[in-house]
């Protein structure tokens, strides 16, 4: 055992470095709504954004709440992973956006996971950003979009594109709180800052209401030196708001992607898995959803 796993043992600390509390299983709901929004948001790509949007939302379903998934990036990749045909759809949430005359219900799918929907997007979602930007309050589109299932919903999680543009503000102008997801590698920590500006910005002039509920390391490979400093330099720089519950990387993710299914159902006994029912636990004793 290396000295760093030893003292880890020996002192509880969890994967960050911290003491690990513990994330008791939040009593059942009596009742549904209204939801709280959260944004999965890096302008960098492939840090897990869609990953985590998938397995947080499905895990937070498992324990009997609520959730729609928002896919707010053109390539669909929520929308695919969830089982649903990008390319199939007339009506998607670029229609919602651009036009008045459709009914949000009508465009949201059930997914095969109960108390699990997906509001889904393809590639027409590219024009968005363009024709957007001449339309009255366009950073608010997508809070009026939402705005009519608030109510069905314990939290609506939105999944967005590697990008800070328009659409990335109007999901941060819809939302309460942010989640970013950070890869466990050198350049993590690159962007952060830009992003955190982004943040404080749409806090100033559109939504005061918005917070920052968590930074989630994800793709962690703890045996590695290199990996374990990443995290030490992250936890440094934003103490409170690193979620202790860290993910693992592991080819679980790529292939229950590809089988278009949650982690939680596609390898229900597996750390991934229970990584991303921990970061549910965590998330609400947070505060950051009911
Ligand atoms: N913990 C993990 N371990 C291993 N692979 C992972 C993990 N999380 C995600 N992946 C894989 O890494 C790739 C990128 O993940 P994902 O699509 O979730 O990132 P993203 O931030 O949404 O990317 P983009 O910015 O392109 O939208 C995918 O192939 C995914 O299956
Ligand atoms: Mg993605």
């Amino acid at each position: 055992m290396s000295d760093t796993a030893a003292q880890t043992l020996e002192l509880g600390l969890g994967p960050t470095g911290r003491p690990l509390p513990e994330f008791p299983e939040p009593p059942a709901l009596d009742g549904h709504g209204p939801a709280r929004v959260i944004s999965m948001v890096n302008q960098k790509g492939g840090v897990g954004k869609t990953t985590s949007v998938i397995s947080l939302g499905a895990a937070l379903a498992e324990i009997g709440r609520r959730v729609l998934l928002v896919d707010l990036d053109p390539q669909g990749a929520l929308s695919a992973g969830t089982g649903i045909n990008p390319y199939d759809l007339d009506v998607t949430v670029y229609n919602l956006l651009m036009e008045r005359d459709h009914d949000v219900r009508e465009v949201i799918q059930e997914t095969r996971t109960e108390n699990l929907d997906v509001l889904p997007a393809n590639i027409d979602l590219s024009a968005a950003e363009v024709t957007l930007v001449n339309e009255v309050a366009r950073e608010m589109a997508l809070a009026r979009v939402l705005r009519p299932v608030m109510d069905d919903y314990d939290v609506i999680i939105i999944d967005c594109q590697p990008s800070l543009g328009l659409l990335t503000i109007n999901a941060l102008a819809a939302s309460h709180g942010v989640i970013i997801p950070l890869e466990a590698e050198y350049f993590a920590l690159r962007g952060v800052a830009l992003l955190v500006e982004t943040i404080e910005k749409v806090q100033d002039r559109i939504n005061p209401a918005l917070e920052i509920d968590g930074i989630l390391i994800t793709m962690f490979d703890q045996r590695t030196l290199h990996a374990r400093e990443v995290c030490a330099r992250v936890v440094e720089a934003f103490p409170d708001v690193v979620f202790h519950t860290t993910i693992n990387r592991t080819v679980k993710f790529p292939d229950a992607s590809v089988a278009a299914e949650p982690i939680t159902s596609f390898a229900s006994n597996t750390k991934g898995a229970d990584a991303y029912r921990q970061l549910a636990r965590e998330l609400i004793a947070r505060g950051g959803a009911a």
